[in-house]
């Protein structure tokens, strides 16, 4: 079966937002548990490199842009054009119509256009990537939504064919049968495509070409509308017969002191609120382990500082809003990250001192109970990828490190007699096992020392 996964997709000449982040964090994991229960999984980056906005920031760009100066901050420079389009269009209407004709003319293949264009995509791209790496986060394909551009045509025509497709004030649109949702706009009236165009001939690419099964899409709340749309045009044009299309929507993400919004021009540096991450852990690891090196401390707030990221989000179900506080975040007590990683950690500790090897003898109950515990892991996994819910998986892990906590607190291991060590140590390393590779499908790596 093959599933296709669709996170991440930010906009070329736009900020990578914390909206993104969060369908990175969520559509990674989500990958991950199809991936470990045996499916044939595909990555996509549906990144926004397509659209009328191209011909806004051509203009601004051939208009106002100093492509003399390398750019040393390219996504503060093309936002700074946006801005400057938008606040001059207001003044002059005319403006509206140049960024219409780029835009058309980039649709036409115009090789002046095309080259600004590209200009745009290798700054975003560079930016985006140092944040992939940060994050550990990989993908199979980069496939925008220029990469359709051909197929745009033929969609259309498609379903003009069927009979879907209607003319509208010279614009195409899709009506839904009964008015059951808004009229959906396939063209406009300078021919030009649109956001639903491009959604659909991806979806046709997607089931047609690359023969998915089942196709999961991970953006935020605001577009449940568009989804809609999409998945019933695709049905009413009967393509998605036996497959199954999910709109694996996210809620919000809140930012420490409110500050959240691109559209009031305060936007918040995603890499900024990464460092800031790394360096409260650093503080947390410092308190922590004070005799470890420093370069130990720093590569372990590293990782934690975006574990602790990663986690806080993936504890919620994902159509929960989301707060960025970093005292729970980072605090070894609650449910977070630090405390999981901790947990994983001592129980590795106890193995790596024991000097015996695991030999498992007859079981209490609180054994069997810990046990029973573990072989649930792969049944959390399975619900938790059809739920598209990581958070199913995180509840369990945080259960499994509580309850090992207290085992091993009852439980001493490393000072019982060795047949009663081996027999513990054997308990411990299903439980240490279990956590790390659970951790793992959360895109958060286990560290032996924290
Ligand atoms: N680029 C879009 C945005 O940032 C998300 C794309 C979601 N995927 C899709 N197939 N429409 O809002």
């Amino acid at each position: 079966t093959r599933v296709i996964v669709e996170y991440s997709s930010p906009n070329i000449a736009k900020p990578f937002s914390v909206g993104h982040l969060r369908s990175t964090i969520i559509g990674d994991a989500v990958a991950n548990m199809y991936e470990a229960l045996g499916y044939d999984v595909v990555r996509i980056n549906h990144l926004g490199d397509w659209g009328t906005q191209f011909g806004k920031l051509i203009y601004a760009y051939k208009t106002w842009g100093d492509d003399k100066k390398p750019e040393a901050n390219p996504i503060e420079e093309m936002l700074a054009l946006y801005i400057k389009f938008h606040s001059e269009a207001e003044i002059n209407e005319s403006l509206v119509n140049h960024a219409r004709r780029w835009f058309k003319k980039l649709e036409e293949g115009d090789a002046e256009a095309r080259a600004v264009w590209k200009i745009f995509v290798r700054w975003s791209m560079a930016e985006f990537r140092r944040i992939y790496r940060i994050l550990g986060v990989k993908f199979d394909k980069e496939q925008g939504e220029s990469f359709y551009e051909k197929e745009l045509g033929n969609i259309i025509a498609i379903i003009k064919k069927q009979g879907f497709a209607k003319e509208s004030d010279g614009a195409l649109v899709v009506k839904f049968p009964r008015e059951e949702l808004p009229t959906a706009l396939l063209e406009k009236n300078d021919g030009t495509s649109l956001y639903m165009t491009r959604d659909l001939a991806a979806l046709h690419y997607r089931l047609k070409k690359m023969k998915a099964d089942i196709i999961i899409y991970h953006t935020g709340d605001e577009q449940s509308l568009h989804f809609r749309q999409l998945f019933k045009i695709a049905e009413m044009v009967g393509w998605s017969r036996g497959k199954t299309l999910v709109h694996a929507e996210h809620g919000l993400v809140r930012l420490p002191d409110g500050k959240m919004s691109t559209r009031r021009g305060r936007i918040v540096k995603l890499e900024e609120l990464l460092t800031e991450a790394t360096r409260r852990a650093y503080v947390v690891a410092n308190k922590k382990n004070p005799q470890l090196s420093q370069k130990q401390k720093l590569t372990i707030a590293q990782s934690v500082g975006i574990a602790a990221v990663k986690y806080n989000d993936l504890a919620n179900h994902r159509r929960t809003a989301v707060t960025f506080q970093w005292d729970k975040m980072l605090s070894l007590e609650g449910n977070s990250a630090p405390y999981l990683l901790y947990a994983y950690a001592r129980l590795h500790s106890i193995i790596a001192k024991a000097r015996v090897s695991p030999k498992l003898g007859g079981m209490n109950e609180d054994e069997q109970t810990l046990i029973r515990r573990v072989a649930q892991f792969t049944d959390v996994i399975n619900e938790a990828a059809h739920a598209q819910a990581p958070n199913i998986l995180a509840h369990y892990l945080y259960e499994l490190a509580n309850e090992y906590s207290s085992y091993y607190e009852k439980y001493p291991v490393l000072k019982a007699d060795p047949a009663v060590r081996q027999h513990r140590l054997a308990i411990i390393r299903a439980g240490a096992d279990t956590l790390k590779a659970g951790l793992a499908l959360l895109g958060i790596t286990a560290l032996d020392k924290i």
